[in-house]
């Protein structure tokens, strides 16, 4: 009697637990996983149980494979790390640790793999480090400006009347016209960098963000889209309106959606804007997920984490500043910037905009979109 009251409460400390945890017994079945387990990995509890574990998380290789040779450790691991993709396509980072359950005579009984989702640990670390250096800079930005401002608005305007002494045409007469040229890029130069590192503040309207995705797309069209470039529209037939500056939030759209065009050029390809705002998950966790992703040679590896930096850019008339205002913008909304990036496959950008900005009045798309795709041949060029 007192052990089953045990079990019981065994069971309900387990279910409770804030962690992931799952038991395989010792032929390396599943026994059971919590409720956070079946969270974190979207597992159905009936079609794991009793499943080997490769076959019950065959979604997650890495997972699968370390759960499948733990049997046959001799030291499980302690505090390691894993990294799995949903199936999604998300990255996630599953920190973990795992032990075996032995039975009192010796006996072992099985393994139980404890873990926990680190992924927004880790994008708060990466916000933080990236505000950090945001601020340093924006603090030397501020300096410098004071001091290139004043000679350089002195040098435009010695440029302007030297260029009016000068005759119509000649020689001299070109030299000045590119020394103003050269003058006011670098004016330019110093306005856009300024603009960048100056705190952002946000002016939310409730906004339906189907509608600022076409109005950012029309904002690249007609010209930036080549011919062969063909425009997938996915949006939800029924959307919650979001607190957000659109001003804003539809510049950062346009800096997403330009870089895709650039990245497919003259080929062929194809640029998807999609748009997911669950309608039952709870305001205070949930997330608006807009993605915009191309077919174009992707992003390598190793750029990948620099890509955010401002004034990093691989193009030859790229300021660099696209990505890092882009971030700077879904930072100001509490949201999350990510990049998913398959050389040779293109590149998925996702932005998560929290729910909690979400009015409750649902609306309805623009042009009764489903949750369909929607090919607009008027969008090509
Ligand atoms: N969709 C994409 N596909 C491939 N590479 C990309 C993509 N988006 C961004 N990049 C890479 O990230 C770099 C930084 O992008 P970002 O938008 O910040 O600057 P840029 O496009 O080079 O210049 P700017 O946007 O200021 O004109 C790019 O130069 C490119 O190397
Ligand atoms: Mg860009």
């Amino acid at each position: 009697m007192k052990r089953s009251r045990d079990d019981g409460f065994a069971a309900d400390l387990v279910a409770g637990m804030r962690c992931g945890l799952i038991t395989l017994d010792r032929h390396g079945c599943v026994r059971a996983l919590n409720e956070s387990a079946r969270e974190i990995l979207k597992v159905d509890q009936e079609t794991a149980v009793g499943q080997p574990a490769q076959r019950a998380f065959s979604a997650y290789p890495q997972l699968a494979r370390l759960l499948a040779q733990a049997a046959s450790m001799s030291t499980l691991p302690d505090r390691a790390e894993l990294e799995i993709q949903t199936p999604a396509g998300e990255d996630r980072t599953l920190g973990f640790t795992m032990s075996r359950v032995v039975a009192e005579d010796g006996e072992v009984r099985g393994v139980a793999l404890f873990f926990k989702d680190l992924t927004p640990i880790e994008r708060q670390e990466q916000r933080e480090q990236l505000q950090e250096r945001l601020a340093s800079l924006g603090a030397m930005a501020a300096s410098l400006a004071h001091e290139i401002r004043n000679p350089l608005a002195a040098l435009e305007v010695t440029t302007t009347l030297l260029r009016r002494k000068l005759p119509e045409s000649g020689t001299c007469r070109d030299l000045a016209d590119t020394l103003q040229d050269q003058v006011r890029r670098l004016s330019g130069t110093v306005n856009d960098s300024l603009e960048y590192v100056r705190p952002l503040q946000i002016h939310g309207t409730p906004c339906n963000l189907a509608e600022l995705l076409d109005e950012a797309l029309e904002v690249c069209t007609p010209d930036r889209i080549a011919p062969k470039v063909e425009v997938v529209r996915w949006y939800p037939q029924e959307t919650r309106l979001l607190q957000v500056d659109a001003g804003r939030m539809r510049s950062a759209l346009v800096n997403l959606i330009r870089n895709a065009l650039e990245s497919m050029g003259e080929n062929a390809g194809v640029l998807r804007l999609s748009l997911d705002i669950p309608q039952d998950e709870a305001p205070e966790v949930g997330h608006a997920i807009i993605r915009v992703s191309d077919t174009g040679p992707g992003i390598p590896e190793d750029i990948q984490p620099r890509i955010f930096n401002p004034f990093y850019s691989t193009k030859p008339n790229g300021s660099g500043l696209g990505l890092a205002w882009t971030r700077k913008v879904v930072d100001a909304h509490d949201g999350f910037l990510d990049v998913h990036s398959t050389p040779k496959e293109g590149a998925v950008f996702t932005i998560r905009l929290p729910l909690s900005a979400a009015t409750a009045v649902p609306e309805l798309n623009p042009a009764g979109e489903t949750l369909h795709e929607t090919q607009d041949s008027s969008r090509r060029g």
